[in-house]
């Protein structure tokens, strides 16, 4: 039996099914102030946390090898990417992959870079996206990239971003997003690492905003008729 007989077999997405009823949200802490605009805990907070661990050691076992560069699609990713990184080093420190310390100490760098994204329409109503928040792509050259994301959509974001990325000849390209949403408008793109594959609701939580409110709420929350109404723009 060779220990290392699950590297590159990722774990599979926790799938939260079309008819799950949720949480109460009386059975968490949840601040007084938001609970009038909730209607159910999702994802329990804790249950985040677990699942963004096993994706961590998924990816510490693929990446042991070789330095990375960890990008982070703010604003969204930012609360995932740094619990999966803090995972990450916590692995390395462990040294549970098993690397030789000349290998090691080169191999298990992380770097980062942080960036967001704007979409727009330009005139043949085509929808296309820019990069800002990072000086120069040309940074990622030659690179191990992991891009950290929130949340998966219809995937359109995500393929634009990958096929603008490539155009930058990095040495590799994965993809980690918490959550992955069942809609029929998805254009079928799957991440390497999924946390959770949610139903095709609206969320907010766990730095996923509505109207650039709930990010700071830990547990992933659906939100009531009166929150959708208050917060619209
Ligand atoms: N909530 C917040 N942001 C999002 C969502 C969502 O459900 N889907 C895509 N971006
Ligand atoms: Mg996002």
């Amino acid at each position: 039996m060779n220990g290392n007989s699950h590297k590159n077999k990722n774990s599979p997405a926790i799938v939260i099914p079309d008819d799950f009823e949720g949480h109460p949200l009386e059975s968490f802490c949840i601040a007084p102030n938001l609970t009038k605009f909730l209607q159910y805990v999702l994802i329990p907070g804790g249950f985040v946390q677990d699942r963004i661990e096993r994706m961590a050691c998924d990816i510490a076992v693929d990446l042991a090898n070789e330095p990375f560069t960890a990008l982070c699609v703010l604003k969204g990713g930012y609360l995932f990417f740094n619990d999966l990184l803090e995972k990450i080093r916590r692995l390395y420190r462990y040294r549970v992959m098993d690397l030789s310390e000349e290998v090691a100490d080169e191999a298990q760098q992380i770097r980062v870079e942080f960036i967001r994204l704007k979409s727009y329409e330009n005139e043949q109503s085509t929808s296309n996206i820019q990069v800002i928040g990072i000086e120069s792509l040309e940074s990622l050259r030659g690179k191990n990239v992991l891009i950290v994301e929130d949340i998966i959509d219809t995937g359109r974001t995500m393929v634009k971003l990958l096929n603008l990325l490539k155009q930058f000849g990095p040495k590799s390209i994965r993809v980690t997003s918490l959550f992955v949403k069942r809609t029929p408008l998805s254009n079928g793109y799957v991440p390497e690492y999924a946390g959770f594959n949610i139903p095709n609701k609206f969320v907010v939580g766990c730095s996923l905003d509505y109207n650039e409110h709930f990010r700071d709420l830990n547990h992933l929350c659906i939100l009531n008729s009166l929150g959708k109404d208050r917060f619209s723009q």
